[in-house]
């Protein structure tokens, strides 16, 4: 399946984002009582950390959806460039046809162009990333930027790195922002 690219220099449409927005609230409600962003504060969140998209779509409406941007995180071995992949998701109505991991595959393959070697992420369902080349960490993640807040910034089951055969560090990582 085709796979659009929408660079941060190209700007999200809004229509795009509005599909992106509903489709993520839907697959990751909100827990009671906390409240999610607004489409125009999601927007600016995307802008700002210069996202780079991946979509497959019909119109202006996402059907599958990776995003990566730039995080330089902090290890005991020194500063390192990582790809943050992010908001990975397949409507609900087109899974197990290949698209999530087609949306992933163009995400990684971007890798270079962000000036990275590794991707970093979140999930719950290594199983999926393994098959695409990818490998659990066990490392202690925390955000030096909220010092006062030793968790983990990140919140889902376990943490995994593209490709497997990266040479990752062990010991403590600093995420140098929140979770993603
Ligand atoms: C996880 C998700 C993105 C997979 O998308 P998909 O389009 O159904 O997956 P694909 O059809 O591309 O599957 C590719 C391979 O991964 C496997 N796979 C898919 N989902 C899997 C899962 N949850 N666990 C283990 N393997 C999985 C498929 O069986 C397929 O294997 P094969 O190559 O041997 O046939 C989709 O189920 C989804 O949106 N889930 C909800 C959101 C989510 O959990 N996102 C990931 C957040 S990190």
């Amino acid at each position: 399946m085709i796979v659009q690219i929408i660079r941060p220099q190209d700007g999200l449409p809004r229509a795009t984002g509005a599909s992106l927005h509903a489709l993520a609230n839907a697959i990751w409600p909100p827990e009671p009582g906390k409240s999610v962003p607004t489409l125009d504060e999601a927007l600016a969140a995307w802008k700002q950390q210069e996202s780079v998209h991946f979509v497959i779509g019909d119109d202006d409406t996402v059907l599958a959806h990776a995003l990566i941007f730039r995080r330089e995180v902090s290890t005991l071995q020194g500063a390192l460039m990582v790809g943050a992949l992010a908001t990975v998701c397949v409507h609900p109505g087109h899974r197990g046809q290949g698209w999530g991991a087609d949306v992933v595959r163009a995400a990684f393959d971007y890798l270079p162009r962000l000036g990275a070697e590794v991707s970093l992420f979140q999930t719950g369902v290594p199983r999926f990333y393994e098959k695409l080349g990818a490998r659990l960490v066990t490392n202690r993640f925390v955000n030096g930027k909220n010092p006062d807040d030793l968790n983990n910034p990140f919140w889902d089951t376990c943490e995994m790195i593209y490709p497997a055969a990266f040479d990752w560090p062990d010991g403590q990582i600093d995420l140098n922002g929140p979770g993603y």
